[in-house]
């Protein structure tokens, strides 16, 4: 079998990418890329010469590209990941996640639908969404596969449009197709524009914790590798033309998990008690922030047998370390660009 898995080069793709390559002898894994300020090699540098693996540098909003190379190499299952993925950006440059979220979408949906329009049979399309398509949530509920699409940014609203356009390819076209919508994200390899990573980075380097408004903002996290289990499950075992939501079973509020990312970083760095929490700083608050996210992701316990395999305690312990472990790597994503980047951001 061969699979196209699109991003595999970003946060969560390489851990896809990576499980895949190890896991699968048997199928060819082809990462398609365009390397973004999101996109790094270096999280892929252990499998690179694996023979069932082949990288191909590519934008998926370029069509001619895309459609020859899905003659190329006929893909038979997708799983696609390729996103502008940080909420912040979408604020200040919301053409660019229509450009690469929703026509980069079509695309890669077209070229699937072309390519086996006459037979689908054992394809697979697997789109990978995010739970911000359903907007937010007051103190209580949680967003379960039926909750109705309600986004607020223009990233979430990409998102919902890229699943509506998944969706009425499978109904019009026939075309078997998964989408799962999973929660934030943390762990090896994130970039440090997401809270975590930049936090831990922040702290490492003695610079202010900007924490948007009030903190009181919920979100439920789930560990990396945890989502990449559950996204090789559901492309094997999954239902045609379902949805499932994915999360941590871990509602955090941002000031509470921030508390606790500083106590744990004092002890990693052998710093007197309380030294990183003084460096926590209100700062205006994000444009339009939804105030909580939590999924009932009962639907992928029950169906699939998936829960989350580590504690947040210690998939954190573990993310802090491997950053404390990898200063090259963030030495590397945080020059260039970053630091313009972060310029704008915070500077006000
Ligand atoms: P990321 O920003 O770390 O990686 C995105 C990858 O896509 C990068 O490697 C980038 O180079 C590549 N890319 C961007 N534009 C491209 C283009 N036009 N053509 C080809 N490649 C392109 O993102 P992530 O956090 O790993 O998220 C991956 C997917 O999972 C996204 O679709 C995102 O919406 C979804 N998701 C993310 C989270 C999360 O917490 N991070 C949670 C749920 C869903
Ligand atoms: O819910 C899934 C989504 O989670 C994914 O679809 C997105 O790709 C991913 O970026 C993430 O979105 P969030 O906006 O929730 O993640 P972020 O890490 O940017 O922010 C988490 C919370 O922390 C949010 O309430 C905003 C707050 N925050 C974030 C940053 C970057 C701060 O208080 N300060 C910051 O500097």
């Amino acid at each position: 079998m061969t699979i196209l898995i699109t991003g595999g080069a970003g946060f969560i793709g390489s851990h896809v990418v990576r499980l895949f390559v190890e896991t699968y002898p048997n199928y060819h894994i082809v990462n398609l890329d365009a390397l973004t300020y999101a996109g790094n090699l270096e999280n892929l540098k252990d499998i690179e010469y694996k023979s069932n693996y082949t990288f191909v540098k590519g934008d998926i909003t370029d069509e001619g590209f895309i459609n020859d190379l899905f003659e190329k190499y006929k893909f038979e299952g997708v799983i696609h990941l390729a996103a502008e993925s940080h909420v912040d950006r979408s604020i200040k440059d919301p053409l660019a996640f229509v450009k690469t979220n929703v026509i980069g979408t079509m695309v890669i949906l077209n070229a699937f639908k072309n390519l086996w329009k006459n037979n689908f049979d054992n394809k697979l399309f697997y789109h990978v969404s995010t739970d911000e398509v359903y907007g937010s949530l007051g103190q209580t509920g949680l967003f379960s596969e039926t909750t109705s699409y309600d986004p607020n940014s223009p990233y979430s609203a990409s998102k919902a449009s890229s699943d509506h356009f998944v969706r009425a390819y499978g109904e019009t076209y026939g075309m078997p197709y998964i989408i799962t919508n999973c929660s934030n994200n943390y762990g090896q390899n994130q970039f440090p524009e997401k809270l975590i990573p930049l936090f831990i980075n922040n702290i490492i380097n003695n610079k202010p914790l900007p924490v948007y408004g009030d903190g009181n903002y919920t979100r439920d996290w789930l560990y990396v590798k945890d989502h990449a289990v559950a996204i090789d499950l559901v492309f094997r075992k999954g239902k045609n033309h379902e949805t499932y939501n994915i999360g941590g079973f871990n509602e955090w509020k941002n000031i509470d998990l921030v508390k606790l990312l500083c106590r744990q970083m004092d002890e990693k760095l052998n710093r007197p008690k309380g030294s990183s929490e003084k460096l926590i700083t209100y700062v205006k608050d994000r444009p339009g922030h939804d105030l909580r996210y939590a999924i009932d992701a009962s639907k992928i316990n029950k169906e699939l047998g998936w829960k989350p395999s580590v504690t947040f305690e210690e998939g954190l312990d573990k993310t802090i370390d491997w950053y404390l472990s990898n200063e090259d790597w963030l030495h590397h994503v945080t020059s260039g660009e970053y630091q313009s980047y972060y310029e704008k951001q915070y500077s006000h």
